[in-house]
């Protein structure tokens, strides 16, 4: 028995077939137990599927695949708004670091944040997340910088994952930055022989990051930890070639990462390496945006047919919830076509977190994510730059979102003063 039948959408986004997304016009998506059984246009898909339970009615509207974002530091504590106003003043983003902003805040505010408040923290987060349409979500440790504070961040994304419908893909980033109370080598040390092999055992990390760039690891630590983290288990990702190119893409090649991430100042031969080592290049525009740095070079990456994938970067110092911004400046600053910025925040961001076999595209067989914009085409999802169309999601074919709102969500309830 069909559950939900989605008809008559304006245009209905599948795919990607050889590289490229297909779109439907007037289409259907047919869903039985939180998967897609049909795609296809509407009169075929109704004639397979007649009696569903419940039928939206999507004409005027655009059906994605759910967005994957594959970088986000979306669990965070604190208030880093003074760093916003220092940026306007035209200071960097390591001048700030450098007078012990940055990172070493938010640092110390998790780790006088409880686990209740860190939990709240998150889920706070993955609501706005998911009015804007995004479905599978990387989030990454990185703020505790501790062993201790590091289990406890990677286990407030589990008890997330399980509480939230967005499905969240944890990543341990030990290696985010080095703590103040620290030298590098004896902090590398910490993570290789005592924090990785916690995280192994804690047995929820999927993947390990490291922060590679000048001043912070280098890419012979970033070699180690990355090394010893595939001995744990953990696929290597890496923060590569963000402000200073000293080889993390090509590290990244070397290792066979999932992804290679940030790319701002990576070159052609970066590029080629890593398509050769299948390595996904992930494109975050809102931290370029945020940091008023120039823009990662797409076209480098698109001339050799790599698989670009496209993240927020949400963090405190990149403000940014909305994958509908991200394609929006993928378009208007990176000059990334609307097909091919979808794709990189769909199919392709799946792929750079291992998720290529069940979500990002919806055909037979996929989860039922769905974003349903209301807006006629899929152009019109950049070009509607900076407003929030989402109209509906579905997760696993649960209608999650209803008229842009949440659904489902406990609302705080005032009380009403008695009027006596
Ligand atoms: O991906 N580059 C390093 N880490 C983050 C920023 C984290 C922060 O500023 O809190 C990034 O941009
Ligand atoms: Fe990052």
């Amino acid at each position: 028995m069909t559950d939900v039948l989605v008809h008559d959408a304006t245009e209905l986004v599948v795919g990607p077939d050889k590289g490229s997304l297909n779109r439907i016009e007037n289409g259907a998506v047919a869903i039985e137990d939180g998967t897609v059984v049909a795609v296809g246009p509407t009169e075929t898909v109704r004639s397979q599927h007649p009696n569903a339970t419940q039928c939206i009615d999507a004409s005027g509207q655009t059906v994605l695949p759910g967005f994957v974002d594959p970088h986000t530091h979306a669990l965070f504590a604190g208030d880093r708004s003074d760093e916003f106003v220092a940026r306007i003043e035209g200071k960097s983003y390591n001048e700030i670091m450098d007078a012990g902003g940055g990172i070493a805040v938010t640092v110390e505010a998790i780790r006088e944040t409880s686990d209740e408040e860190l939990l709240a923290n998150l889920l706070a987060q993955l609501d706005v997340m998911l009015e804007h349409g995004t479905t599978t979500a990387e989030v990454k440790s990185g703020y505790g910088l501790d062993t201790q504070t590091e289990l406890r961040m990677l286990d407030t994304i589990q008890t997330a994952d399980e509480q939230h419908p967005i499905d969240l893909i944890p990543t341990f980033m030990g290696a985010h930055a080095v703590p103040a109370e620290m030298e590098t080598d004896a902090y590398v040390e910490e993570v290789v022989e005592e924090q990785l092999p916690a995280v192994a055992e804690q047995g929820v990390a999927e993947f390990c990051d490291v922060f590679c760039e000048e001043g912070v690891f280098d890419v012979e630590q970033s070699r180690r930890i990355l090394v010893a983290g595939r001995e744990h288990g953990l696929d290597p990702k890496i923060h590569a070639e963000e402000f200073t190119r000293i080889g993390g893409a090509q590290l990244a090649a070397e290792l066979e990462a999932a992804s290679a991430d940030h790319l701002l100042s990576a070159n052609e031969a970066d590029a080629n390496s890593l398509v050769e080592a299948g390595v996904v290049p992930t494109l975050l525009p809102a931290t370029a945006f945020s940091l008023d740095e120039p823009y990662a070079d797409a076209e480098t990456f698109l001339d050799v047919d790599a698989p670009v994938a496209l993240g927020s970067d949400l963090n405190p110092s990149c403000f940014v919830h909305s994958m509908g911004l991200v394609v929006s400046l993928a378009c208007l600053r990176m000059k990334m076509q609307p097909d091919e910025a979808v794709l990189g925040a769909t199919a392709n961001a799946a792929a750079a977190i291992g998720q290529a076999d069940g979500v990002g595209t919806l055909q037979e067989g996929t989860q039922a994510d769905l974003t349903i914009f209301d807006l006629p085409s899929l152009v019109h999802i950049p070009y509607n730059a900076g407003t929030n169309r989402v109209e509906k999601v579905l997760k696993a074919g649960e209608l999650v979102v209803d008229d842009g709102q949440r659904t489902g969500r406990s609302v705080a309830t005032q009380e009403v003063p008695d009027d006596e």
